[in-house]
């Protein structure tokens, strides 16, 4: 080979390096390589994995829940029920609705409020917060429906409330909507009317918790509407929704 066409031959070769020195310049722009790689690259992915586990364990916790309670005989409803209702919705829901009791359609199908009641509590869901069932948590504070629907009776609450201070501990959303007098005088301790409670927000083990009519009740008095939707109203500003 002649010397022009050697030394033509070493000009583009250095010339191609230099450009695979600009290029890895550009791409390790922004990066302090002086620090391990491992945090400027893999921190989204710790990140991610991160909010899986924590989604995991809620979900699974629940599971776990479930299983303890099982086949459920601490009271006499063990016997009388159907199903045992245990809770519906997202393990990672920012709200909880905790109505009463199970009813006979809830008893049928193992799932909370999917009778009349729930339906009203849907429409508050779906048509009024603009939200889906899915995205909150939906339970009772008994798990077991009483025969003919009657009230719950204290020891029936004493002994299921530990699995319902568990579940909602569990999901640690940061608002409860107590619906109707049962719920709200059982989670608040206390036995002041729900005309009285419903409309501020209380605190139930250091979450926000509201107050508010039962769908039941706004199916026997539909003017009480108002004032439920003023309480959910509430509920959205507190979560910015
Ligand atoms: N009423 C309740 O309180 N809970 C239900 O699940 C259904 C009706």
């Amino acid at each position: 080979m002649a010397t022009e066409d050697i030394q033509a031959e070493l000009l583009k070769t250095m010339q191609a390096l230099k450009g695979q020195v600009i290029n890895r310049e550009s791409l390790s722009a922004g990066i302090d390589w002086s620090k391990p790689q491992k945090t400027a690259v893999c921190k989204p992915a710790t990140v991610v994995s991160k909010s899986k586990t924590v989604q995991t364990n809620k979900e699974e916790l629940l599971k776990a829940l479930r299983s303890e309670l099982g086949d459920c005989q601490h009271c006499p409803l063990g016997k009388t029920r159907k199903n045992l209702v245990f809770g519906v919705g997202n393990p990672e829901a920012r709200i909880v609705f905790v109505g009463e009791a199970p009813g006979a359609d809830e008893d049928e199908q193992g799932l909370p409020f999917v009778g009349r009641a729930g339906q009203l509590l849907t429409d508050i869901i779906v048509k009024g917060m603009k939200m889906q069932r899915k995205d909150v948590y939906i339970c009772n504070i008994l798990k077991c429906r009483p025969p003919g629907n009657r009230n719950p009776q204290t020891d029936e609450i004493r002994l299921c409330e530990p699995f319902l201070k568990k579940q909602l501990s569990i999901i640690a959303p940061e608002i409860i909507c107590g619906l109707g007098k049962f719920a709200a005088q059982t989670l608040l301790k206390t036995e002041v009317a729900i005309s009285a409670l419903r409309g501020r927000f209380h605190t139930y083990e250091g979450i926000k918790l509201m107050p508010t009519y039962h769908p039941a009740y706004l199916l026997r008095n539909p003017s009480a509407k108002k004032q439920v939707w003023e309480d959910i109203q509430m509920i959205m500003n507190e979560v910015n929704l």
